[in-house]
């Protein structure tokens, strides 16, 4: 069986006693060599990291400095020893930014799959009347934080959040949904499981083939398999439209997480995003999307910096347990190209009464689930999230069956 020849006996005991939260130190160990070469070893068994060297060991205490000075200033933010300590930023941004997304998001407004006009008539536009703040989480419509693993399924995980939320609101039941199903059976062309993909797409592919497994019945494996139509029952979550959030203006984004979690991309990169533990993240990253994500709230912290509250798909371990609240109101492409690319599923209302901008369009004529779908040649050929180290892929796959195992 796969999982051991990943884990020892011992190390999934920690996994399951959650040992493997944080790792701390003492700033005395910052003081002397000898110092950091014991921390390095502690943290290399925190992680259960076998490969050690000089450079690796130098790139770590470089890292551990930076993190402690920039914790000792007085930022919004705090930075952790975290599993990436002994990557250089250079490294980890290059795992991370070899995307595409932004470069198809930039084609997706043509294509035949996506709304011809997407910016135009967006359900939510006209609303007015939108809370100062919104925490999905504390609404019942948010699952427990999953772990992509090994795989370039990011924008699987973002929709299924996006639609797993709507679901909630709708339904008033939150179900955990399957982003194995969309990683198996979503060849919509955008869409190309562990290689990377965008989330209207999946939305669509929803619409048109039925609807979304459960994660129980179609649970997540980290790599692509055929689609198993068998694994699709009946309890499956449907949706009735998708449109894109009008990009470039936090504001109409703002209007959509008001009504329900939303996918959207954000760049993923930089010293303070790889080590981001909590707070409010302020600090620098770039507006080329990699990485896709899901809102579940919005905020104002108590020194009155705006935020939103990113679900991110790495397992609990890395940053707020598995979330980030990245400062809002910065620029209208938001920081880290957060207002760039965002959509929304649609799941009318047949009760909200009309001019609700969830009820129903009069012309509104439910998908016939059943209806082909063309294959489309502009696909990604890869999801930059996917971890190529396999010392990460371990450590991530090992959280998304961590995170599976605290369930039990
Ligand atoms: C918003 O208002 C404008 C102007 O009245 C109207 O043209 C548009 O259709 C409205 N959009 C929606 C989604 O209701």
């Amino acid at each position: 069986m796969e999982i051991n020849n990943f884990f020892s006996l011992s190390f999934f005991l920690l996994l399951l006693l959650g040992v493997v939260e944080s790792f701390y130190y003492h700033e005395k160990e910052l003081e002397t060599e000898d110092g950091f070469r014991g921390m390095y070893d502690r943290w290399r068994d925190h992680h259960n990291i076998e490969q050690k060297s000089d450079e690796k060991f130098n790139v770590f205490a470089y890292n551990v400095k930076r993190i402690h000075e920039s914790n000792k200033m007085d930022k919004p933010y705090k930075l952790k020893v975290n599993k990436f300590a002994d990557m250089s930023n250079h490294e980890f941004v290059n795992m991370y930014t070899d995307s595409r997304i932004g470069h198809l998001q930039a084609t997706v407004p043509g294509h035949p799959h996506i709304n011809v006009d997407p910016f135009k008539d967006f359900i939510y536009q006209n609303v007015t009347d939108v809370p100062e703040s919104i925490d999905w989480r504390t609404k019942n419509a948010v699952t427990d934080i999953k772990g992509q693993g090994g795989c370039g399924s990011c924008w699987a995980f973002a929709a299924v959040v996006a639609v797993e939320g709507i679901h909630a609101i709708r339904t008033g039941k939150l179900e955990r949904f399957s982003e194995q199903q969309l990683v198996d059976c979503d060849l919509l062309g955008h869409n190309k499981g562990c290689d990377g993909g965008l989330m209207e797409p999946a939305f669509l592919y929803i619409i048109e083939h039925g609807g979304l497994a459960t994660e129980a019945s179609y649970p997540y494996v980290g790599k692509r398999e055929t689609c198993d139509k068998s694994k699709i029952g009946k309890d499956v979550a449907t949706l009735d439209n998708r449109q894109n959030v009008p990009p470039n203006d936090e504001e109409m984004l703002k209007k959509a997480v008001a009504f329900q979690p939303v996918a959207t991309n954000i760049h993923l990169s930089g010293h303070g995003l790889q080590f981001y533990s909590e707070g409010v993240y302020t600090g620098d990253c770039g507006t080329e999307p990699n990485h896709g994500v899901a809102l579940v709230g919005y905020g104002v912290n108590p020194e009155g910096i705006k935020y939103w509250t990113v679900k991110n798909s790495w397992g609990p371990g890395w940053g707020e347990k598995g979330y980030i609240n990245v400062q809002r109101g910065v620029r209208r492409e938001g920081l880290c190209g957060i207002a760039m690319h965002s959509s929304v599923p649609i799941k009318y209302d047949p009760k909200a009464p009309k001019g609700d901008p969830n009820a129903p369009p009069d012309n509104f004529v439910p998908k016939d689930p059943n209806a082909p779908v063309k294959d489309d040649p502009n696909a990604p050929k890869e999801c930059p999230s996917t971890p190529k180290d396999p010392k990460l892929r371990t450590t991530q796959r090992m959280q998304g069956i961590r995170t599976k195992l605290l369930e039990l």
